[in-house]
């Protein structure tokens, strides 16, 4: 028997960034997502004589494999299973455009974990258990909009849905700067950040900041969306930049595509830029504007990758 569930990778417009707890991974702060319909993980469970983790068909030693392995670890032991368990991990993101992120991925594993072991969990509870795999997996079960509530303990500490079909015309174009993997993992860059001097402030924002992306999620404000997500991004590197030592996932390129964005939007065509834990922007645009932008950046950019998703779904069991 194997049963394999699909996720969506989601990007964050309001941000996690700052763990209150990170054995249980509470956040300090709620996160706003859009879940992407052009990155997604597939991922089957089966029982075998062994652990093991294949992604994309390759067999994953040691280092590559831990994280899987120990959320294996943690999933039966919370519900006393037994079994040694095969992991395939399917990964759908077009080259890999820096969303290939462990959002789907652990959303994907615990999702097929539940349906494989029969364990009848609703959506609240099946996002608690993808938060143990990675904060940002507890976002990935709903499509469209969903906010993770930063809560105080496990119970409380889940995404909901805020509109899992949004009729707002927003698209996200990822201009993959780099491929490699990024030197500072979040979990690293969250610890670090707590140093710097901005770090207070940047966890008393949240509610507002979160309160005024809603509001302009509900009232379809293209503008506000775009600029509310810009700022609090930067106010994330600004925290980076500030921390003791400081560190930066920015690169040259990084700099240059803020530029550009900036420039597209003084020329009159709209958009804004979001970058999280490495080089990669991502820029939130209207349907009409797309193909202009990335003309333009295939032009400044060579050598780069750029894809565009709209909104995807939420969780899925497929077989
Ligand atoms: O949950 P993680 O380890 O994938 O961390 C996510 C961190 C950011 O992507 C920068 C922000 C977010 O909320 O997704």
């Amino acid at each position: 028997m194997k049963k394999t569930a699909r996720a969506h990778t989601n990007i964050a417009l309001i941000k996690y960034w700052g763990k209150a707890d990170a054995k249980l991974r509470i956040p300090l702060m709620s996160s706003l997502s859009m879940t992407l319909d052009a990155f997604y993980t597939d991922t089957s469970l089966e029982i075998g004589e062994e652990d093991g983790f294949y992604l994309n068909g390759q067999f994953q030693y040691e280092e590559s494999s831990r994280r899987v392995l120990a959320y294996l670890d943690f999933l039966r032991e919370k519900y006393q299973i037994n079994d040694k368990l095969i992991v395939k991990s399917q990964n759908h993101v077009p080259t890999s455009a820096g969303l290939a992120s462990s959002s789907s991925a652990f959303a994907a594993l615990a999702a097929s974990f539940a349906a494989f072991y029969d364990l009848d969990l609703d959506k609240a509870q099946l996002s608690r258990l993808a938060r143990m795999g990675s904060g940002s997996a507890s976002r990935s079960i709903y499509g469209g909009f969903a906010i993770w509530q930063k809560g105080f303990d496990d119970a409380s500490s889940y995404a909901f849905a805020l509109d899992e079909e949004p009729d707002i015309d927003l698209q996200l174009l990822a201009v993959e700067i780099n491929q490699n993997p990024k030197k500072i993992s979040s979990t690293q860059g969250m610890q670090q950040a707590i140093s710097s001097p901005f770090f207070k402030p940047w966890v008393e924002r949240n509610e507002v900041e979160l309160n005024e992306m809603v509001a302009a999620i509900r009232k379809k404000d293209f503008s506000k969306i775009g600029s509310i997500a810009e700022l609090n991004a930067n106010e994330m590197h600004a925290i980076n930049l500030t921390a003791k030592p400081e560190f930066t996932y920015f690169e040259p390129n990084t700099i240059k595509a803020i530029k550009l964005v900036e420039k597209l939007r003084n020329d009159g065509l709209e958009c804004y830029y979001t970058i999280d834990a490495g080089p990669n922007v991502k820029i939130l645009t209207k349907l009409k504007n797309v193909k202009d932008i990335k003309e333009i950046f295939m032009k400044e950019f060579p050598n780069v990758n750029i894809i565009s998703a709209g909104f995807g779904p939420g969780i899925s069991i497929l077989d």
